[in-house]
């Protein structure tokens, strides 16, 4: 399973990629937002700094929600780096975008999906990533877990090559639930990631290895 993180402040991407286990970043235009970034040019910059910290796969997505608005600044974003993937939302002209993108060999990720039918349209389209946004489904008292199963299911009876990445994830039971089910990728919140580490008897069990090794030194 990959572990990508789903922000942009470079701060926490760094320290996911220190931990060594970061295989991407997605972002968003309010994930943006929320680090001041505006402005084309401070917006390109700052996916090209992005990319410069960490070695895999970089979400960056479109503003545009026509198809000639979204191929043209799809292209304009896959120039920035290698490792950008464009982004598109799950609208009519997103899905023609997608299957340009695809047979240009442009790699996308098809994001805001809430249903097993969109994500079968996704996939169809050639996207190289699906995002189907568990946490705001959660939020609105539907299992959004059971839509990544679902997903798995389709993409399995058809061998798909779509990559499942399961978005809007919120808590690390979120990630070891993505695992259970098989989901390609998971991205959340950098506390999702360290947020694995923990467990009291890890802890309680540390501490007396160390305790009785300095009694027996
Ligand atoms: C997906 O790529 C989105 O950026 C993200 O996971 C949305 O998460 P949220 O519902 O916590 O905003």
């Amino acid at each position: 399973m990959k572990f990508f993180i789903d922000t942009a402040n470079l701060d926490q991407i760094r320290e996911a990629q220190e931990l060594g286990v970061l295989d991407g970043v997605t972002t968003n235009p309010s994930l943006m937002a929320k680090e001041g970034i505006t402005g084309k040019d401070n917006i390109f910059k700052h996916y090209k700094k992005i990319c410069d910290i960490v070695d895999g796969d970089v979400s960056a997505e479109v503003i545009a929600t026509d198809f000639d608005g979204i191929v043209r600044e799809g292209e304009e974003l896959a120039e920035l780096h290698e490792q950008i993937i464009v982004k598109v939302p799950m609208i009519k002209d997103g899905v023609k975008a997608i299957k340009y993108f695809s047979d240009k060999g442009i790699k996308t990720n098809c994001t805001l999906v809430f249903s097993p039918g969109q994500a079968l349209l996704a996939a169809k389209a050639g996207a190289t990533y699906v995002s189907p946004f568990i946490g705001r489904l959660d939020d609105i008292s539907t299992d959004g877990l059971n839509l990544i199963s679902e997903i798995r299911m389709i993409y399995d009876n058809y061998g798909f090559e779509t990559e499942i990445l399961a978005a809007s994830v919120r808590h690390t039971m979120h990630v070891i639930d993505c695992a259970k089910i098989g989901a390609d990728v998971m991205t959340g919140p950098l506390s999702s990631i360290v947020g694995l580490l923990n467990h009291p008897l890890t802890d309680i069990g540390l501490e007396k290895f160390l305790a009785d090794h300095k009694k027996g030194n």
